[in-house]
């Protein structure tokens, strides 16, 4: 069965037990679909409720950012989330943060210690873990809906993977030595997420920012960033209450950057030096 949603085992597994008051409230799971955000992006504009999770084993064209692919591998979750909140668009690169936080959380329950990629990496030695898509639908200036993507590589055998890959992402079966039930992953990771939205609704944006700081790997970093507009460079210092990354540039003048792509260079200054981290 495939491009066809249906109430199946896993999700019945995934209902039972499942803490959340919102997260959750209604779910739908495919064998294989294209992008799980492409579904739940129609369905939002469809109406459907808030906390709808859209789940699949295999996305044929998972989407990742700045337009790039997104492969799922064999054992890996993916999944994607309708949430309404009642702010404006400028405010929804703080869901992607609090975001980061919940699997960062998450994924730190067994004893592994993820960290946090500005904007939204999560790594693992350094090594990707998870990628997290952040997209919004605007209704006459005002926010309709936000989905929020998760891929996480959980049991994916990296055995199979190229080298290079190799060198650049991990899987939590390759950091713990054995798979985890990927049912009790995700009721984890919904609960830790909607943990940190109530933060977010409640406007408690300094908790959520002061929780990422503490997950980051990239404050006090060295960093390589490329927006659309530009390409700079220096030591990420801070990020603000808007979920900025403020960047001491190398004539000490200081830049907040709201999106990008960020590289984190080993020495300062040091431009041949870089990981891909
Ligand atoms: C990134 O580029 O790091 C973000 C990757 C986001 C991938 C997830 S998997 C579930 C959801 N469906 C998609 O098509 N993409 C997101």
């Amino acid at each position: 069965m495939s491009e066809e949603a249906h109430n199946s085992p896993f999700t019945g597994e995934v209902k039972d037990g499942l803490k959340t008051t919102v997260l959750g409230s209604s779910l739908l799971f495919y064998e294989s679909v294209d992008s799980t955000s492409r579904v739940a992006r129609e369905l939002a504009k469809e109406g459907a409720i808030e906390g709808t999770v859209v789940f699949a084993d295999e996305q044929t064209e998972g989407r990742g950012r700045e337009g790039r692919s997104w492969f799922s591998s064999p054992g890996s979750v993916q999944l994607s989330i309708i949430l309404r909140p009642d702010t404006s668009p400028s405010k929804v690169h703080m869901v992607t943060l609090m975001t980061g936080v919940a699997v960062a959380k998450t994924i730190r329950h067994y004893g592994i210690d993820a960290r946090i990629k500005w904007p939204n990496d999560i790594t693992i030695g350094g090594k990707k873990v998870c990628g997290i898509l952040s997209e919004m639908g605007v209704l006459r200036d005002s926010l309709d809906y936000i989905i929020l993507g998760i891929g996480v590589n959980v049991n994916v055998d990296m055995g199979s993977y190229l080298k290079e890959l190799k060198e650049t992402a991990t899987s939590l079966k390759a950091e713990l030595g054995r798979d985890i039930p990927r049912i009790e992953f995700i009721q984890s990771l919904l609960w830790e997420l909607e943990y940190q939205y109530k933060l977010f609704e409640r406007h408690d944006l300094t908790t959520i920012s002061n929780e990422w700081k503490a997950l980051s790997d990239t404050l006090g970093s060295w960093v390589k960033i490329t927006t659309q507009k530009e390409m700079l460079e220096g030591e990420a210092i801070e990020i603000n209450r808007d979920g900025g990354l403020v960047v001491k540039l190398k004539d000490g003048s200081l830049r907040t950057i709201f999106t990008g792509d960020c590289t984190h260079c080993r020495g300062i200054g040091i431009e041949d030096g870089e990981s891909d981290r």
